[in-house]
């Protein structure tokens, strides 16, 4: 099918009448905008159906979850924001969040025979984004690298898209099956394979921020595995703990490990590491 360039539904463009827009990103089942009008600077993320194809099976999920991420937006308290239906699914916006993400932020870090070591300071800025959450009893199901949003005054956490913890209108809800296999914990990874779902949970995204804080210091993936291998593979090989070493030097190296370890209750908690890292 060909397809054409995104456009903003009309729906957003009259709720926001925008001043100007980019797109920022654009990828099977969702495109994110950025867009600044009167009423202020948003991202806007509209969702539609993946079809399905010869190499994956459609996934009508991904046309809800731009609703789904709203309803907890609400649910947490931000009042800066709206989400509804468009055509083809759905669509939010919120307030945009300046900075560069963990990645990118830590990226001299990666550089062959860098002398320059990961920030406390940063990582903490992610325990701490992370850790209000946890604290208003959600899970954020999807914490990865670029999800951590490093603003000049704190630390943004976003896509919430997956996250558990309060009600969600059953007709933008759907089910938990796992997130990026480099950040799923061993028993997110079990689940999946096992039954096709799992339920995030804090100690989940615990091992998630040490993976992110891993692959972001580094570039090496916490656990052992082909990059070429598929995904069931890979999801076998977490769930089995098939661990790398953590090559970062002193507390946070120690920290990453114990977020890696494979029993979730070993895993310290945001307080606990928080603590450590201050
Ligand atoms: N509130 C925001 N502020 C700034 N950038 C954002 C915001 N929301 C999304 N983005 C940008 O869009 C990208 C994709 O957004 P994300 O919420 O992860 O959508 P998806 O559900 O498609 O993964 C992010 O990695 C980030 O670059
Ligand atoms: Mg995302």
């Amino acid at each position: 099918m060909p397809s054409s360039p995104p456009e903003l539904p009309i729906v957003v463009l009259d709720a926001l009448m925008p001043t100007s827009q980019r797109l920022v990103l654009d990828r099977r089942g969702s495109t994110v905008w950025e867009v600044e009008s009167h009423r202020g600077h948003y991202a806007v993320k509209v969702g539609y159906p993946i079809e399905a194809t010869a190499e994956w099976a459609a996934q009508p999920w991904t046309a809800l979850a731009p609703a789904r991420e709203g309803a907890v937006l609400l649910r947490l308290g931000l009042v800066d924001l709206a989400y509804g239906e468009w055509e083809r699914g759905t669509w939010n916006f919120q307030p945009w969040h300046e900075g560069p993400d963990l990645y990118q932020l830590w990226e001299p870090c990666r550089r062959p025979d860098s002398s320059i070591a990961p920030h406390t300071s940063v990582a903490l800025g992610c325990v701490e984004a992370l850790a209000v959450l946890h604290a208003k009893g959600w899970a954020h199901g999807d914490v990865q690298p670029a999800h951590f949003i490093i603003g000049p005054e704190r630390t943004h956490l976003i896509d919430l898209a997956l996250a558990r913890g309060g009600h969600v209108p059953e007709g933008y809800d759907f089910p938990f099956r796992g997130c990026l296999v480099h950040y799923e914990a061993p028993e997110i990874a079990r689940s999946v394979l096992d039954t096709g779902q799992a339920e995030p949970t804090p100690e989940a995204d615990v091992y998630a921020l040490g993976a992110s804080l891993l692959i972001s210091a580094t570039g090496r993936r916490a656990m052992e595995y082909p990059d070429d291998a598929p995904r069931t593979a890979q999801r076998e090989a977490v769930a089995n703990g098939r661990r790398r070493e953590v090559k970062v030097p002193g507390t946070l190296g120690a920290l990453i490990d114990a977020m890696l370890s494979h029993t979730p209750a070993d895993r310290p908690t945001l307080p606990e590491v928080s603590k450590t890292l201050s």
